[in-house]
């Protein structure tokens, strides 16, 4: 007999979203390795292994107190936000009311609202202040079920200002029990400062941006607003090419407002991920159907935004391209950092089923943030990162919203929540 620091057991439905190496696509997305009556056994702070409470218990022990009864619930992987815009400072309520009274993101941005108004505020805050801003933020994103996030600067967009955000990134994961996966996002907007020499802020974010962050280790990824009026197909290109050489791995908000050709570019640079693409046409599909990059869909945006047009996740799903869902949480487009709210709106306007949306957040969700072999799935060898829902399905986790029901948050083994 085994000794398991920690026991779920009796789960309704463990769903392991087991034997995922790759991002999980077409009717594969939809595959959860449910078990029935399942257990989890702990050990380490590591799933030491994942099945029928029967065979678990004949092979592990633990003590009382460390024993959880899962009796009627729902037990899967934490769930892994795959795009936040996490560090920020002050928000944008106001710009909210404007667009509920017909303007649109882009106009706003254009008369100097949007994005510019964001890092008017994060240039003048510390960065303890944007930790400290941040911290609240995690400790809900925990309680509502997420246990690991990828974070974006982008609100600095001078060399000293990106270093700050992703060193905030880089301290409050330090601090906070949420993993967090930092990306370089200097290509975020261009700043006011260089509102006539948009091509030099191109050359200094390759030419310095890139080099600094990567000399000092603070990012995985390097990101890029690829989109009308930001940065062209070109610009993104040339940012995102900087980024390989060195070693920052491409993503791209692709899409979003206008289908300029950004999901080609995904494919074209090997993105790992590529995001948003509410606006993408079958071109951008059939170049996505080709590649391993994600679709991370952030349908959030497009609820906050008042919009219509959701991504086209069925379309997405039936060419075989990976889905994964993320919040997209930023005080511009979507104040939400709830995953199970994402899992609602993908369900009842992305048409996506339970299942499919919950790979979303988890097994290729971690796949979109280079993660997978750590998180996203309940299997020997994964973080014990385990949510205990007050849901008896994952068909009930996505049919009722606007309740919390994570129950048990389970860090690396620890009970975090
Ligand atoms: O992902 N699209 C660009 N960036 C964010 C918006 C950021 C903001 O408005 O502050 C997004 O939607
Ligand atoms: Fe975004």
């Amino acid at each position: 007999m085994n000794k398991a620091d920690l026991l779920i057991i009796h789960a309704a439905e463990l769903a392991t979203l087991r034997g995922s190496a790759s991002p999980r696509r077409g009717k594969d997305q939809s595959e959860i390795g449910i078990i029935p009556d399942g257990a989890v056994a702990v050990v380490d702070g590591m799933v030491a292994a994942a099945g029928p409470t029967d065979e678990i218990t004949a092979e592990y022990k633990a003590k009382k107190s460390d024993v959880i009864d899962a009796t009627g619930k729902l037990v899967t992987p934490g769930l892994v936000d795959a795009h936040t815009h996490l560090v920020f400072a002050g928000t944008r309520e106001e710009e909210f009311e404007l667009r509920l009274r017909g303007a649109s993101y882009l106009e706003i941005a254009q008369a100097g609202g949007g994005i510019l108004s964001t890092v008017d505020k994060v240039r003048a805050a510390s960065k303890a202040e944007l930790v400290k801003l941040a911290r609240p933020r995690l400790r809900a994103m925990l309680a509502h079920g997420t246990t690991t996030a990828e974070v974006k600067s982008g609100y600095g967009l001078s060399t000293p200002d990106e270093i700050k955000c992703l060193e905030a990134i880089r301290d409050l994961a330090k601090v906070e029990a949420v993993d967090l996966i930092p990306t370089f996002m200097g290509a975020h907007e261009v700043p006011r400062e260089f509102a006539n020499r948009r091509t030099e802020y191109v050359d200094l974010v390759i030419q310095e941006m890139i080099p600094a962050v990567a000399e000092r280790r603070l990012a995985r990824f390097c990101d890029v607003f690829c989109e009308v009026g930001v940065f062209s197909i070109d610009q993104s290109r040339a940012i995102l090419e900087a980024g390989k050489k060195a070693g920052l791995a491409p993503k791209i908000h692709a899409e979003e407002f206008k289908p300029i050709g950004g999901a080609e570019l995904a494919a074209e640079v090997g993105a790992v991920s590529a995001d948003h693409l509410m606006m993408v046409n079958d071109r951008g599909l059939r170049a996505l159907k080709r590649g391993p990059t994600v679709a991370v869909l952030l349908p959030g945006t497009t609820y906050f935004l008042g919009a219509t047009t959701y991504a086209p996740a069925r379309k997405f799903i039936e060419e075989g391209v990976p889905v994964a869902l993320g919040s997209d949480f930023n005080p511009g487009t979507c104040m939400n950092f709830n995953l199970q709210a994402i899992l609602s709106i993908a369900c009842t306007q992305l048409k996506m089923t339970p299942a499919e949306a919950l790979t979303a957040v988890t097994v290729n969700a971690a796949h979109a943030c280079a993660a997978a072999e750590f998180v996203g799935t309940l299997e020997p060898g994964k973080r014990a990162d385990v949510v205990i829902w007050s849901a008896p399905s994952v068909r009930y986790l996505c049919y009722q919203f606007g309740v919390n029901q994570a129950e048990t948050v389970i860090k690396a083994g620890n009970k975090v929540g």
